[in-house]
């Protein structure tokens, strides 16, 4: 029975889940699709590094074209980071046909329609699960399990970094700066943690969200974005006295047929069921005409909850390649024709 061959792009505190999770539940992964699954070659900056888990030195790489143009690569999983080099490495990976799985949400934000167009062309399936709310499935019950409702507003904490800052300034009172190096050694935060605390993360996320639900194109620059970085702990204990909680709300609804995303801290009444959401978790709230209120609710990071959603992506793209088809790329016609109509 011959093995799926993978290729993985990064093993650092998601490339290693990654690589934990199919080792450890390669019974499970077997019995889903009928075959072994083994990482082939991976790609790193530096092969000497101590690494979070035990990997073969043979398998480590710093040379793209390794990993990418593998002949024996059936599926290539891009957890490395990074815009305009990484892009170039997925479309390469796509015209070769290999099937791509990524968690890279400010690729998917910024050049996500251009990668599903390759990925499409190429007969390929490209899934990117783990971009928003690290664990929790969202994307799929959206383009799946709600596929058939009119989703009208979605709300939600999506960065967990920020989330885990907000919780630990609010309840221990710990600077803030002390819990973002937290954030970061818990292997939450980017490697840069601009984007996390400025909001662009979270508002990379509602983008790629707000797409998905409403099946409309959602432009980066169009979303109203303000990050924690100025919040104070006068604020935080200000808004305790009065009964508020501070989080970093993204919300993204549809109005007069348009589209509109924001992220910004906002002050709940304790009693929100957003107010709840502590520490690294994420949570989304989805809105939809027929189904009412649905939350999903989650770890938002982290190495083996981020690395589950990518093995499910895996499983995905491994049933789709047994049955011979693809497509399943996350995205709907609607807007597909959107795109293609944009594109022309
Ligand atoms: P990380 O810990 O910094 O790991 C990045 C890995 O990629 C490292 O192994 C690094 O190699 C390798 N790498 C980076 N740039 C490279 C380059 N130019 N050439 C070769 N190798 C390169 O990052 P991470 O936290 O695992 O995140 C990976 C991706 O997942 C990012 O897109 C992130 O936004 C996304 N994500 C992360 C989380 C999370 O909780 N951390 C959750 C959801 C999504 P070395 O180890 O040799 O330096
Ligand atoms: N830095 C991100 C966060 C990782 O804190 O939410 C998960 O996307």
């Amino acid at each position: 029975m011959k093995a799926i061959q993978v290729g993985l792009l990064g093993l650092g505190t998601v490339g290693s889940g990654v690589v934990k999770i199919i080792r450890e539940h390669q019974d499970k992964l077997q019995h889903l699709v009928g075959c072994p699954v083994e990482v082939k070659k991976v790609l790193v900056r530096e092969k000497d590094k101590q690494r979070m888990v035990d990997v073969d030195p043979s398998l480590l790489t710093t040379d793209p074209n390794e990993v990418i143009l593998d002949k024996d690569v059936d599926v290539l999983i891009e957890v490395m980071g990074g815009i305009e080099q990484t892009k170039e490495y997925l479309l390469a990976a796509l015209n070769e046909k290999k099937q791509v799985v990524t968690a890279n949400k400010d690729l998917m934000a910024l050049y996500g329609s251009e990668l599903l167009a390759a990925a499409t062309k190429n007969g390929c399936d490209l899934f990117y699960e783990a971009s928003v709310a690290g664990g929790i499935p969202i994307l799929r019950s959206l383009v799946d399990g709600l596929a058939s409702d009119r989703i009208t507003k979605m709300m939600g904490i999506v960065n967990g970094t920020t989330n885990f800052i907000l919780t630990k300034m609010s309840k221990y009172g710990s600077p803030y700066s002390d819990v973002l190096k937290e954030a970061q050694e818990l292997g939450y935060a980017e490697s840069d943690p601009t984007a996390d605390v400025e909001g662009l993360d979270a508002a990379r996320k509602m983008a790629i969200l707000a797409r998905l639900g409403f099946s409309m194109n959602v432009d980066l620059k169009d979303v109203q974005v303000r990050g924690i970085s100025a919040i104070s702990d006068d604020d935080i204990n200000y808004s305790k006295r009065l009964g508020y909680t501070m989080k970093l709300i993204g919300i993204a609804h549809r109005h007069n047929n348009k589209i509109e995303v924001s992220v910004e801290p906002t002050l709940l009444p304790d009693h929100h069921p957003l107010a709840a959401v502590n520490d690294e978790y994420n949570a989304v709230y989805v809105y939809g005409e027929a189904v009412g209120e649905t939350m999903f609710y989650g770890p938002g990071a982290g190495s083996l909850p981020t690395a589950t959603a990518v093995v499910s992506d895996l499983v995905g793209v491994m049933k789709n390649m047994r049955l011979g088809v693809n497509g399943r790329s996350a995205v709907s016609p609607q807007y597909e024709k959107q795109m293609k109509k944009e594109e022309e």
